[in-house]
């Protein structure tokens, strides 16, 4: 299977790309390392570095690949930028994302698999979330991650490019950067680790649905060949507390300090898990790291980069 990675020296996307080279899967990657990293890539991939705002250069890269399938993670994911600035946030997730499949149809790419969001849903009217939910998203990022989700039906439509959606909760782990969108973990053991102080804004009960990268990278293998035409959130259909986070986190890396619980940000969102089942039927995944397994294995990868580091 040739499969091309937008995005794949990222966080999310570089676990996908180790998971396809460890399957014997021809491999490519197109970033153009804005947030991403080289030392996130497996030196057997073919990489090509560019922006997916680059017409010429996203379609010159499939014409040499020639996939028979994309899994799209290139994107801006911050939501403050999004709301700071929208046209660049539409002009790489949606301009861009149109660019790809141009391509991905000009060069007869079979099947896309594509990230999107909880933040297309806005805030939850009920709970658990399900895919049927409204519509409301509240920052620019959640309209351009909601709007390919329109090009998409209409490109499996007209040119029978088929697609699966993949609607990501909170997701952590290894590789993570400290100011992604489920960044509150990465931020977390950071400060843990430096035995600094952890800021929890308001109670500390708002719930989050926080989903470990090798479950998600497990949702994206099973999309490649199953799902098709199909919309599943990617989550554990459980609520964790940020109180929760602290105190397991604190038990796995000794941290001894107290939280400083700050005022409420406005606009936070209180409560939001996803509802999971779907995709267990539609895709035959289910999520299946703890919290604490999930966590273990993210502690000890910023502990070992924390200790390289140090000794260069
Ligand atoms: N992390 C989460 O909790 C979460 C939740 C929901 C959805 N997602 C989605 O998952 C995907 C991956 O997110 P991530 O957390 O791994 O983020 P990330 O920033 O680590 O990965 C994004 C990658 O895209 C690359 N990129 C950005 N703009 C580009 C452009 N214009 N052209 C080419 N490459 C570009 C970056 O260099 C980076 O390698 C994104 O589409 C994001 O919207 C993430």
């Amino acid at each position: 299977m040739r499969v091309l990675v937008t995005g794949g020296a990222g966080f999310i996307g570089s676990h996908i790309v180790d998971a396809l080279v460890a399957r014997g899967c021809q491999t490519a990657v197109l970033d153009n390392l804005s947030s991403g990293r080289m030392e996130n890539l497996d030196p057997r991939v073919n990489f090509y570095k560019g922006d997916l705002r680059d017409e010429n250069f996203v379609r010159e890269t499939l014409k040499s690949e020639r996939p028979g399938y994309v899994i799209h993670h290139a994107a801006q994911i911050d939501v403050q930028s999004s709301v700071d600035w929208p046209a660049e946030d539409a002009a790489i997730n949606v301009i861009g994302t149109i660019n790809l499949l141009e391509a991905c149809r000009s060069c007869g790419v079979k099947k896309i698999v594509y990230a999107s969001s909880a933040a297309v849903y806005g805030n939850p009217r009920y709970l658990p979330v399900d895919e049927k939910h409204p519509l409301q998203p509240m920052s620019g990022y959640g309209i351009s991650k909601h709007t390919v989700e329109h090009y998409l039906a209409v490109y499996r439509t007209l040119y029978n490019l088929d697609f699966t959606v993949l609607r990501y909760a909170n997701v952590y782990g290894p590789r993570q950067d400290a100011t992604g969108e489920g960044g509150v973990v990465a931020i977390f053991t950071d400060r843990m680790l430096r035995g600094r102080r952890v800021k929890i804004f308001g109670t500390g009960k708002q719930t989050r649905d926080f989903i470990y990268v090798g479950d998600v990278v497990n949702a994206n293998l099973s999309a490649l060949t199953g799902g098709g035409g199909g919309i599943f959130n990617v989550s554990t259909g459980m609520p964790t507390s940020v109180n929760e986070l602290f105190d397991t986190l604190k038990e796995i890396t000794g941290s001894t300090p107290e939280p400083e619980y700050c005022p409420a940000r406005p606009g936070d969102i209180e409560h939001s898990y996803l509802d999971e089942r779907a995709a267990a039927s539609g895709l035959n995944w289910r999520a299946q790291t703890g919290l604490a397994a999930g966590l273990l294995e993210t502690v000890k990868y910023c502990r070992h980069a924390a200790n390289n580091t140090f000794n260069n």
